[in-house]
């Protein structure tokens, strides 16, 4: 693999997924991890990533020098490029010359910069300065106010730029992080999704051998991509159990039922359990006592489907030993694989699956980032409504009526929020909005007029929000006539809606959902 050393920002995962977007792999390892660890891992190139600190300031990470020594391509940015700079006997200084944001860097000598206009804009964030390169370096670029802003070794293999090659900021970032890897580092572009589809079923077989399987679906893309691998690597050895909670969105039961069915043929136990959800949601108006509620009657249905599929198949001889997780990678380095990297989601995961399950795990996506899973679920042939799908909590709309969840409302909601989306989508914005929670104020009305007699309805909350991973977000600027029609539509087609109105707040301090 390539590995991406990873000093503490929060830029450590956005380099690793440019390298695949290279069809190269990488992983993350923290900066903590010994040199000879590194080394161990027999890496095709390292690169060092930014980070938090000054190389001056008291507990900066330094860069133990035998990573130089090794023969093994390394290409620093940032705090990685002023950490080799020290490493190596360069002259990193306090210049008082910080440099923020958008910047033009002049190059001065080709390498890695070969192929890139001789003037580019990159993306800066940096209060020390590199102003002296280390012997056997050439200085490559530099800005008005960096002497040093990019340097190469092309005998060592060793490159550097004090830049952000991995944010869209810098126009030509990825050329260049390509150049390293291809011209500076020799490796070859072999990660594709056909590749990563053969990988994973080779390594399921041989961890699964002729065991049973299960697996939970939610109606989302990542249950629904790793049991569809799980299928093509062991077949009808996998039964697929879904808990309907009667919480989902109109058409969203079917698409599990019917249509992942259809695509994969994989063996699926159905738990229809809307009446035990409605029923122990009954008088509970608090939203983290709903959230508890279900979290709770999830599990337990998802135990007593599992206690079914597992009897039946040790009934046939193949007792259940594995369940099957869609863990992605993005989780896996911020539990623990990304030391040093400030830990910002601890998330509430309700619709989750109990840690004490007798089962264990097969997790197919663990080295996958969200892309990635999209992209093989889009090989293995899934509907684009699952594949594409945006993030939806699992508590589903219990969450989105704000008061009690009845039948009724749920039935109101799902309208609206189908309106809503089917507008959204014909409008060509899915891409553009992270999610759009829909939510009924259900113990609030208002005074209306339609037709020629007065109303007294509920109101339609929309609440589109842009983000890049839900910890913070802004609200979207949908087009006006986009809202308009929306707002038509709902309060035309929907009876007892008589108003909509829009969510304007910024996360924090709204939380893109309202309970
Ligand atoms: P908040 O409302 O905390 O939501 O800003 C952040 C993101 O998480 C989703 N969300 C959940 N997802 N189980 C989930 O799987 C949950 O209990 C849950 N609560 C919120 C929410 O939709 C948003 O994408």
């Amino acid at each position: 693999p390539v590995l991406v050393v990873d000093y503490g920002a929060q830029y450590a995962q956005l380099i690793a997924r440019r390298v695949r977007e290279a069809n190269v792999y990488s992983e993350i390892v923290p900066h903590t991890l010994p040199t000879e660890q590194i080394l161990a891992k027999n890496p095709a190139a390292i690169i060092l990533s930014g980070g938090p600190s000054s190389v001056y300031a008291e507990d900066a990470p330094q860069q133990d020098p035998a990573l130089f020594e090794a023969g093994v391509p390394v290409f620093g940015i940032c705090y990685g490029f002023q950490a080799m700079a020290q490493a190596l006997g360069g002259t990193v200084a306090h210049t008082g010359a910080r440099e923020y944001g958008a910047t033009t860097a002049t190059a001065v000598d080709a390498s890695i910069l070969e192929g890139a206009p001789g003037t580019q804009t990159v993306w800066m964030s940096h209060g020390d300065s590199v102003v002296e390169a280390p012997a056997g370096f050439e200085v490559l670029a530099s800005t008005e106010t960096t002497p040093v802003a990019a340097f190469a070794d092309e005998k060592r293999r060793l490159y550097g730029v004090q830049w952000h090659p991995e944010v869209k900021h810098s126009v030509h970032g990825q050329q260049v992080l390509e150049r390293f890897l291809f011209a500076g580092a020799g490796v070859e572009p072999s990660w594709s999704t056909g590749n990563i589809i053969e990988e994973h079923v080779q390594r399921i077989r041989e961890q699964v051998g002729s065991a049973s399987v299960i697996c939970g679906l939610s109606g989302g893309v990542d249950s629904a991509v790793a049991a569809a691998l799980v299928q093509r690597a062991v077949g009808d050895q996998l039964t697929c159990v879904f808990v309907d909670h009667g919480l989902l969105r109109e058409g969203e039961a079917e698409q599990v039922e019917t249509d992942f069915v259809a695509a994969t043929g994989v063996r699926l136990h159905v738990a229809e359990e809307k009446e035990r959800f409605l029923g122990a949601l009954a008088g509970v108006t608090d939203p983290e006592q709903k959230r508890k509620i279900i979290g709770r009657e999830f599990i337990r249905s998802f135990e007593a489907a599992a206690e079914e599929v597992a009897r039946s198949a040790a009934q046939e001889g193949e007792p259940v030993r594995f369940l099957v997780q869609g863990t992605l990678y993005p989780d896996v380095v911020e539990s623990g694989g990304g030391e040093g990297a400030a830990n910002i989601k601890s998330h509430h995961n309700v619709g989750g699956l109990p840690e004490d399950l007798q089962f264990e795990l097969v997790e197919p996506l663990r080295t996958l980032f969200k892309d990635e899973v999209r992209a093989v679920g889009r090989e293995l042939g899934l509907p684009e409504e699952i594949v594409g799908r945006q993030p939806f909590p699992g508590p589903g709309l219990g969450i989105r009526i704000i008061g009690e969840v009845t039948e009724d409302r749920l039935a109101v909601l799902r309208r609206a929020d189908a309106i809503a989306r089917e507008e959204l989508t014909r409008a060509g914005l899915d891409e553009d909005v992270w999610q759009m929670p829909v939510v009924l104020l259900a113990d609030v009305r208002s005074v209306g007029v339609q037709g020629d007699g007065r109303t007294y309805g509920h109101p339609i909350v929309l609440r589109p929000v842009s983000s890049e991973d839900a910890m913070t977000a802004d609200w979207s600027r949908l087009p006006y006539d986009l809202l308009a029609r929306i707002s038509n539509r709902i309060t035309n087609e929907v009876e007892e809606v008589n108003r909509v109105v829009l969510d304007v707040t910024s996360k924090p301090p709204g939380t893109i959902e309202w309970e």
